[in-house]
């Protein structure tokens, strides 16, 4: 018996990976965080299996339906959305089984970040303009963030930022990179990345909050930074004609 953490991408049902979506087939039971896994991932489950949302359930409650598997020899399909590493709570389940020497496997998804720079037609790192990206959010109810974590700390290097789980706190974004940013940083804002009825305002920081108005979804990234929109940028000197490099070498001695 197995427990095989999938990351299950940003919405779209056929953004899940073939890996994923074998695991799903392959499991008679399978637990979803319910928000924001699409119902048609489901739909991968074999026929009879246990399908169960854990969005209302805490921690030992979850733990709980992976002990009854486990007892029953049963592999567990474990879904959270996006990819595992950022912000799935993944981490408190491992340390749990590992506890428990119940095995496990991860299956890494596509981010939300990801989705939301393909909706925007965008490359987060251009030459010149940017060349790193920082995944971060705001302080939440449940989650405070390390101290030396801030958006004015992180606005000082001037990165692209990805800010997750803070479309309710846009002001406080908004304020904290204002200084370091200026009024005419592009900001793109993509709810529900991928999904039917995604949703994208671009502004700038100075504009954002209007732009955004009163809209309730939360289920939003806030992009920022000077790569987004931008035309004006060197070409990058990978496929510049002249550039020697081994798999397209100017020189003899480079193609080794
Ligand atoms: C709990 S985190 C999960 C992140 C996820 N593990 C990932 O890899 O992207 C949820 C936050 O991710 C962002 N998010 C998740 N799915 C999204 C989507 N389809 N479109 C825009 N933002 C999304 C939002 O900021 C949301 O508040």
């Amino acid at each position: 018996m197995t427990v095989h953490f999938i990351g299950a991408g940003p919405g779209a049902p056929d953004l899940l990976t073939l890996r994923g979506r074998d695991l799903i087939a392959a499991s008679p039971v399978c637990l979803y965080a319910g928000s924001l896994i699409p119902r048609a991932v489901l739909g991968h489950c074999p026929e009879g299996a246990r399908i169960v949302n854990t969005a209302p359930l805490d921690l030992d409650a979850i733990m709980a339906e992976i002990t009854r598997a486990h007892e029953a020899g049963q592999d567990v399909a474990r879904l959270h959305s996006g990819d595992l590493s950022v912000w799935s709570a993944m981490g408190e389940q491992l340390r749990r089984l590992r506890a428990a020497h119940i095995p496990f496997t991860v299956t890494p998804g596509v981010p939300a970040f990801a989705a939301a720079a393909a909706a925007l037609e965008a490359e987060l790192t251009l030459p010149t303009l940017g060349q790193s990206l920082v995944l971060t959010r705001t302080p939440g109810r449940a989650s405070s963030m390390p101290p030396a974590e801030n958006l004015t700390a992180f606005a000082a290097t001037g990165a692209t930022l990805a800010i997750h789980l803070s479309i309710h706190n846009l002001a406080r974004v908004v304020a904290d990179l204002m200084p370091q940013y200026g009024a005419d940083c592009p900001v793109a804002v993509v709810w529900r990345a991928s999904w039917p009825d995604q949703r994208i305002v671009r502004a700038t920081l100075s504009t954002i909050e209007e732009a955004v108005g009163d809209t309730m979804e939360r289920t939003a990234l806030i992009l920022v930074g000077r790569v987004l929109g931008a035309q004006d940028f060197a070409e990058s000197s990978l496929y510049a004609t002249g550039y020697d490099r081994r798999f397209r070498p100017r020189k003899a001695q480079s193609a080794r």
